[in-house]
């Protein structure tokens, strides 16, 4: 059977009633633009409450429409079977005309005969009836629908929280309520039975409010008064019709929600495995669509709030999946494809709502980096998450609470719910108490901080810095506690905002610049640059001398050192990936990285660890490209013509529409195929690598599932970081009394002893077989010579010693493997006459090997096994005669 498209059902249900006397209404705005008591259209009726109390008169008294809804009451149920944040509601509605019998028997003939749900599906529920509110058992809704065919079995009765909807808001109509839910099936739980649960969560999925017995106005003391007179209101979800006449196990596969759902599975790509997490992310882009495209702009407080909530949530389960960036514009532009056919303004507003949905998820990765960064430093050295350290995250870098929880839960990091809650609230508590504390707070703005319209509307800054170090610029704004009139005093701090500046601001995984300022009054110091969402770079800045004003002209100047420094690593950041691709593939894709002057991190997509011998050739590619000194160069075009050259990462920051791709190696003119490295990038870079000096990987860890993290140092820190080693290798050669040169073998024997000790220790001496003893006389020593099997190499010293002690003779004792150790031991009456030492030293000459002691007792490995003959005759050689 061919799917029934939502497209269908919309028709099928307002032609309906239009066909039964029912006018169809325009749906409003999902803003609730004229109800304080709402923030959202939240059902049909919110939109047209007026019509319940009288207020307003409708143009006839039955009516009906389809509204798109905002719900997020329910949000931790997004992704389950049917709960959505945004879904459009088909309604009906009489205002004081028909009562129960009628709207059941509009519901009942619609669901049968227009859609043709089988009517052995179909179950309903009604007020049970409440005393303390003085309402009765609901006996004329099931009378209604006995009398339309539905078995008294069908009929289930609940209590008020179930079966009393409204008021839309705090205040307002209500009434108690019949509900028609879909059997979805057994395989979706137990089959309801009179008196028994009835189970609304799987298998009854609920399909339609078929009549709220709008009867009460609530008022906000909370107190139900009779309206002046009595209407109908039903409401039933688009997107659950559609789900349950094409027999889909969930919203997200109707023709409203699919395609959004395969687009966030090709943003998320193979990091994305998560079905639920697929839906959410569908689900709550295309309700941030439905609210920006009234235009509604994402922020801390009133609409906006929701929008951040969900993106910020819908990115949060991408990044703590190893991306470090994401661009949820496809999963955008699905929705705005699939319903701007119904609402025509999520076309003309489109690229409104992508730059915004963007410019909102840009600045929250930054945070979000920040935070789980911070966030990772803590747990490697705490053995749990503490309620204060969350706290702190969160006041710090705005890290929601539930993603530090979260995390630090996937780590086997979580500290006991209570104990974590009791000490977050004494943390919120000390923080307000600090607050209320200090008479002026300093505040910083951050990338998301709202500013004043007056400073909001300043052009975006010109950063110069790609090219220059020092500009002149002209101070447009100064903000903070300590700016009076427009100036800032000798020992202020605050942020400085310019039309031009050559100071980077953090972005791209790079961290902004530090620098100074002299001005016609004064000068300071500029502690550090970011940019703000709006473009503007913020400077934060101290006046060390004289004042800073407004309207002045000043020289900006860029820390020299600390940039050459960032621009190595950030040009190093670029070469590790082109190498890491080489070396172990082309699935390995950049999932985060951080660029200081001191290191560069690089996160990258890898299913397991990087062996030595890979991260060697990592580390000599990515150098020798650094001594081929090869040029760097950068283009502006278009992310089109980007792509097309071969560029393959977009980096950190969403790009506007001229992007900048940074090369090293190739001439352009000459094709991109010469280069070594094409990355799209804002960031700042050395002009030739061989300013890199050299590249030094000092760690490899995991992060998260398939996501590798390298630490890398170059230039300064790298010459420091190997002469450290240098510095480690001789220091350990001395310990175990050997060269640098020898140190290996050295710690290896010193290994080999400590194991043999330790075995020995642990089980005690080998006893030699006194049968596989060969007691011989060569020259004027008697020796015992035997072979012990290998896995008795740990008690060999020991076994030599006994042996030597009890036979009264020379021990020679040798594992009989190849190779094989050799244990020589000495017994008291031939000490000063033969030196165990020297013996061994002796015998493995001849076996290839080496080994040590002292003159009683010694021991090494030989390459071969020795002969007993053979044996004896080089012992010949060493022994002295018979006196
Ligand atoms: N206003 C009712 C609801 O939203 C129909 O369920």
């Amino acid at each position: 059977m061919a799917p029934t498209s939502s497209d269908a059902v919309r028709e099928t249900f307002l032609q309906y009633f239009r066909a039964r006397n029912h006018t169809e209404i325009q749906g409003a705005s999902v803003l609730a633009k004229d109800d304080p008591t709402l923030l959202f259209i939240n059902s049909g009726m919110a939109a047209i409450k007026d019509y319940f109390t009288g207020v307003r008169t409708p143009p006839t008294p039955n009516l009906t429409n389809i509204q798109p809804c905002i719900r997020t009451i329910d949000i931790d149920d997004i992704g389950d079977r049917h709960h959505l944040s945004f879904f459009e509601m088909m309604g009906s509605w009489s205002i004081g005309e028909y009562w129960k019998d009628r709207a059941v028997e509009l519901a009942y003939e619609l669901l049968t005969d227009g859609f043709g749900f089988n009517p052995a599906q179909l179950y309903v529920t009604v007020h049970e009836g409440d005393e303390a509110m003085g309402i009765p058992f609901d006996e004329e809704s099931a009378s209604a629908w006995e009398r339309v065919g539905m078995p008294r079995d069908h009929i289930v009765a609940q209590p008020t929280a179930d079966n009393f909807w409204g008021p839309a808001g705090n205040s307002g109509p209500c009434g108690p309520c019949t509900e028609v839910f879909l059997d979805t099936g057994e395989e979706y739980g137990e089959a309801y039975r009179p008196g028994g649960e009835f189970d609304t969560e799987r298998r009854y999925i609920e399909i339609w409010n078929a009549a709220v017995c709008m009867q009460y106005d609530k008022g906000l003391d909370g107190k139900l008064s009779p309206l002046p007179f009595r209407s109908i209101d039903t409401g039933s979800g688009l997107e659950r019709i559609t789900l349950a006449l094409n027999g889909y196990d969930n919203v997200y596969q109707t023709d409203l929600l699919s395609p959004l759902v395969t687009a966030t599975q090709d943003v998320l790509g193979e990091l994305g495995d998560i079905q639920r997490h697929h839906r959410v992310i569908a689900d709550h882009l295309r309700a941030s669509v439905a609210i920006m495209a009234e235009g509604v702009v994402p922020g801390n407080e009133g609409a906006g709030y929701i929008p951040r909530r969900l993106l910020r949530r819908a990115a949060t389960l991408a990044l703590t999946r190893g991306l470090s960036t994401v661009d949820f514009s496809p999963v955008a532009e699905a929705a705005i494809d699939r319903l701007g056919g119904v609402y025509p303004h999520y076309r003309t507003r489109q690229d409104q709502v992508i730059s915004g949905i963007r410019s909102e998820l840009g600045e929250f990765e930054g945070a979000l980096r920040r935070g789980l960064g911070r966030l990772d430093e803590l747990l490697s050295t705490k053995p749990a998450l503490t309620g204060a350290d969350a706290y702190d995250l969160l006041s710090t870098f705005g890290l929601p609470e539930e993603i530090a929880r979260e995390v630090a839960a996937s780590r086997g990091a979580a500290m006991e719910e209570s104990r974590y809650r009791a000490d977050f609230e004494a943390a919120r508590h000390t923080h307000q108490e600090r607050s209320r504390g200090e008479a002026r707070t300093e505040t910083r703005i951050l990338p998301s901080s709202i500013l004043p319209a007056s400073v909001l509307t300043l052009p975006a800054t010109t950063f110069v810095g790609y090219d220059r170090m020092t500009e002149r610029a002209t101070v447009l704004a100064l903000l903070g506690p300590s700016v009076t009139d427009g100036h800032l005093a000798v020992g202020g701090e605050a942020d400085l905002i310019v039309d031009r500046t050559p100071l980077y601001g953090e972005g791209g995984g790079q961290v902004g610049d530090r620098g100074s300022f002299t001005g016609p009054s004064g000068a300071g110091s500029v502690e550090d640059t970011i940019v703000h969402s709006s473009g503007k770079h913020i400077h934060r800045v101290r006046v060390t001398e004289g004042t800073l004003s407004v309207g002045e002209t000043i020289t900006l100047a860029t820390d020299d050192a600390r940039r050459a420094a960032s621009a190595a690593n950030h040009s190093a950041t670029h070469l590790l990936n082109a190498a890491l691709r080489r070396v172990l593939g082309a699935h390995v894709r950049q999932a985060g990285s951080l660029v200081t002057p001191d290191r560069l991190r690089f996160d990258f997509t890898h299913p397991k660890p990087v062996s030595p011998d890979e991260m060697e050739e990592i580390e000599r590619l990515v150098n020798n490209w650094v001594l081929d000194d090869l040029p760097r160069t950068t283009q502006v075009m278009t992310p089109a013509e980007a792509i097309a050259a071969g560029a393959t990462s977009l980096e950190g920051e969403s790009y506007p529409d001229d992007v900048r791709v940074v090369s090293f190696g190739g001439d352009p003119a000459a094709g991109f195929a010469t280069t070594v490295s094409t990355e799209l990038c804002g960031g700042t870079h050395v002009t030739h690598s061989g300013q890199l000096g050299l590249l030094r990987i000092v760690s490899q860890e995991s992060v998260a599932s398939g996501v590798r993290r390298i630490t890398a140092y170059t230039r300064h820190a790298a010459l420091e970081h190997t002469l450290e080693q240098g510095r480690t290798l001789a220091t350990v050669a001395g310990i175990a009394q050997s060269s640098p040169r020898d140190v290996v073998e050295a710690v290896e024997r010193l290994a080999t002893r400590a194991a043999a000790k330790a075995a020995e220790r642990k089980s005690g001496p080998t006893q030699v077989d006194t049968d596989a003893v060969s007691a011989l006389t060569v020259g004027g020593v008697d020796l015992a010579l035997a072979a012990v099997p290998p896995d008795q190499v740990g008690g060999l010293r020991g076994a030599a010693s006994g042996l030597a002690k009890t036979a009264d003779r020379v021990a020679v004792l040798w594992t009989d493997a190849e190779p094989s150790t050799m244990a020589v031991a000495v017994p008291a009456r031939y000490q000063g006459v033969v030196n165990a030492n020297t013996l061994l030293r002796g015998v493995l000459a001849v076996l290839g090997g080496k080994g040590g002691g002292n003159d009683t007792l010694a021991q090494g490995g030989g390459a071969r096994r020795p002969d007993p003959d053979a044996l004896g005759a080089t012992l010949a050689g060493m022994l002295p005669p018979a006196s």
